[in-house]
């Protein structure tokens, strides 16, 4: 399959995100003229991505004569933090990248986040290329230049605006995830659907089977179109003055979810954004603003994936929905005190509000809390 590249129109800081089989085995070719006859790279990945693809990529260098040195970090989302920001950086000087050198992240959003950001700071900023291995890094955290790291005061609190100078998603690594890193990814791609294109909403209900099993072509079609939407809102909005906060739809609920959980492996991201997209459309319908049926359909798709789709759904005890309301406060999307809320006035059609009513957000997930 021939890759199909999306352009990210960002004027001096444009790239283009690549998408498409075999991109591994080609990386070298795909990454070359970024070098300019210099034939070394530096690749920072996770151990359990490097077990299963940095041989490939290696490979996929060396046919075009570019040497690579390699550090492994331990896979999770405690990676992205003070410590190991500190090691990759002082590794990256050690290994004596330049201003023109090309730092590659090879790996999901936690690697593709932490190495960003170094990247950004280094030297006051080295160009590095993501090459995202999980879906979620696909469709989401390696395209628009957000970068950064977790503070003990709150998660991606410290980081920059980095734009990375090259996207290589080979959809053939998604092969390796499992079910769960799979289908949490999976809740992003939806979030597109959802938030502006409800004829791609549709067509993922039609393809439930064909995503499931990992079809190749379904794939790159759900990766492309969701790229292609990232793109469009970030040349829009590069810095999150306006529209980007589209791409939140689901994200207040599940920042707060994530809070209540401890970031811990009860509720990866990804699923934490299909439950707040459920609940942002469950709220949408009650204050009149969108079809009735609109939350049930979105329930029923989440559902015929096997994804978790309800606050019951969460393992464990969860807080009230007061406390709830109140850590949904402390997310970094407040502006002035009030509660920024992506709602919808129907499946394809979201808009940012910080008119909604309290008592309406209590009575959802109160409703939730009890399992109704
Ligand atoms: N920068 C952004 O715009 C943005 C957007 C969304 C999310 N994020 C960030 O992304 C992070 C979550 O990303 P994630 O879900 O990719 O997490 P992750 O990087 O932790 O990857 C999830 C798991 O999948 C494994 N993995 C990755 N690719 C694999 C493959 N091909 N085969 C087998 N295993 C593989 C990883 O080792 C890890 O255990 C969070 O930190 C979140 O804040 C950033």
């Amino acid at each position: 399959m021939q890759p199909r590249p999306v352009h990210v129109d960002l004027g001096a800081r444009a790239y283009d995100v690549r998408i498409g089989s075999g991109l591994l085995a080609r990386a070298g070719a795909e990454i070359a003229p970024l070098l300019g006859g210099r034939r070394r790279v530096v690749v920072v990945s996770d151990e359990t991505v490097a077990a299963a693809h940095l041989e490939a990529l290696k490979a996929g260098l060396a046919a075009e004569g570019i040497a690579c040195e390699a550090l492994l970090l331990t896979p999770g989302e405690a990676t992205k933090c003070w410590r190991e920001l500190e090691r990759v950086t002082e590794w990256l000087l050690a290994q004596k990248v330049e201003r023109r050198d090309i730092v590659v992240a090879l790996g999901g959003g936690v690697i593709g986040d932490l190495v960003g950001f170094a990247a950004a700071i280094l030297r006051r900023g080295v160009r590095f290329v993501q090459i995202p291995t999980s879906l979620l890094a696909q469709v989401d955290s390696s395209v628009g230049g957000k970068t950064g790291i977790n503070s003990p005061a709150g998660k991606n609190l410290i980081g920059a605006f980095h734009q990375p100078s090259l996207v290589l998603a080979d959809i053939e690594v998604l092969q390796t995830l499992t079910p769960r890193d799979f289908l949490a990814g999976y809740g992003e791609v939806v979030k597109y659907g959802l938030l502006g294109d409800a004829q791609f909403f549709t067509w993922l209900e039609a393809s439930a089977g064909d995503l499931l099993a990992r079809r190749p072509a379904a794939l790159a079609h759900a990766v492309t179109r969701s790229v292609e939407m990232k793109a469009e809102i970030v040349v829009r909005d590069e810095t999150e003055q306006g529209d980007r906060a589209l791409l939140n739809l689901g994200h207040t609920f599940c920042h707060a979810l994530e809070a209540a959980t401890g970031y811990s492996d009860r509720l990866l991201h990804g699923e934490g954004v299909a439950i707040g997209c459920a609940l942002a459309f469950e709220l949408s319908a009650r204050l009149g603003l969108c079809p009735q049926e609109d939350p049930s359909r979105l329930r029923a798709h989440l559902g015929e994936m096997g994804m978790k789709r309800d606050l019951s759904d969460i393992p464990g005890s969860l807080p009230s929905a007061e406390r709830l309301y109140e850590l949904m406060g402390q997310d970094k999307k407040v502006l002035d005190g009030a509660i920024r809320f992506i709602l919808a006035h129907g499946i394809g059609r979201a808009f940012v509000t910080a008119d909604v009513p309290r008592e309406a957000v209590l009575a959802l997930l109160r409703d939730g809390l009890a399992g109704r």
